[in-house]
């Protein structure tokens, strides 16, 4: 078979840019609103005083490694806080736009952010939302939730001891009503950059962690509650010590 007839090449040559296929490839899809919400959960503040002192940045790079090796470690609410920060964290406003610690094409911001939160000196276990605009977690379901995403996670067992785990959702929409079927190679770009964000804090913080791309689709769409249509979870990473 020739790289040629995968359904992987067809998607890149559709959605290549050129200066013949300029404008010419538009969907119609109608933009949605860029922030989700859940207005009926508990909300738990991240406290944000002061950033630690950290290394260098380049001693962190130096250091980032996949680690799976956890020792159900009960992370703390200002840990998970500064992880928060790395990835989402609002850091300018231009106009109605929040920019943040992570870039994003068109400042659409595509990426929801959930964390399974398995091991914590200060938050019931349990799956949390994050909502970007207060900086909170919104509360979306309870119970520690480590076996049943090592099961999605294709039994990858570091799932169970990790402190907590890092599930991201795409709203498909967001980006491809402006950028059509190429916004989904924008939405993978904009998840990579807010997953490496995390890794690099989480060293930052003596913490551990790894991506993970192995896993269920369908479950773990379910287990959020996503239609897995407009909102559909994409990537996922653990943290622990
Ligand atoms: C997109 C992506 C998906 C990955 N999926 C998994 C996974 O499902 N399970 C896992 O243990 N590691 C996963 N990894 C981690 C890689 O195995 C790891 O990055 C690679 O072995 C290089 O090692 P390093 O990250 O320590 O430098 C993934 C990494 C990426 C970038």
């Amino acid at each position: 078979m020739s790289i040629k007839e995968t359904l992987s090449f067809h998607f890149l040559k559709e959605t290549n840019l050129s200066w013949e296929n300029l404008g010419k490839r538009e969907i119609k899809l109608e933009p949605t609103f860029p922030y989700k919400a859940y207005p009926m959960a508990e909300k738990i503040p991240l406290p944000l005083e002061e950033f630690p002192q950290t290394e260098g940045l380049f001693s962190i790079l130096t250091k980032r490694r996949s680690e799976r090796n956890y020792k159900r470690y009960f992370i703390s609410l200002r840990e998970i806080a500064f992880l928060c920060f790395a990835i989402q964290g609002v850091t300018a406003r231009v106009g109605h736009y929040l920019l943040r610690t992570a870039p994003s094409a068109g400042a659409l911001y595509p990426i929801e952010t959930y964390l399974a939160v398995n091991y914590s000196r200060d938050l019931t276990p349990g799956i949390y939302h994050l909502e970007v605009r207060s900086f909170s977690l919104e509360k979306i379901l309870e119970g520690n939730f480590g076996k049943i995403l090592r099961e999605i996670a294709l039994g990858q067992a570091f799932f169970e001891t990790a402190s907590l785990v890092f599930i991201w959702s795409a709203v498909l929409r967001r980006t491809m009503a402006k950028y059509g079927e190429r916004g989904l190679r924008y939405i993978f770009m904009d998840v990579a950059h807010i997953c490496q964000n995390l890794l690099l804090a989480s060293v930052a913080l003596n913490l551990k962690a790894c991506p993970v791309g192995a896993f269920l689709d369908e479950d773990l769409d379910e287990l959020l509650g996503l239609d897995g249509v407009e909102e559909k979870t994409i990537y996922l990473a653990t943290v622990g010590k």
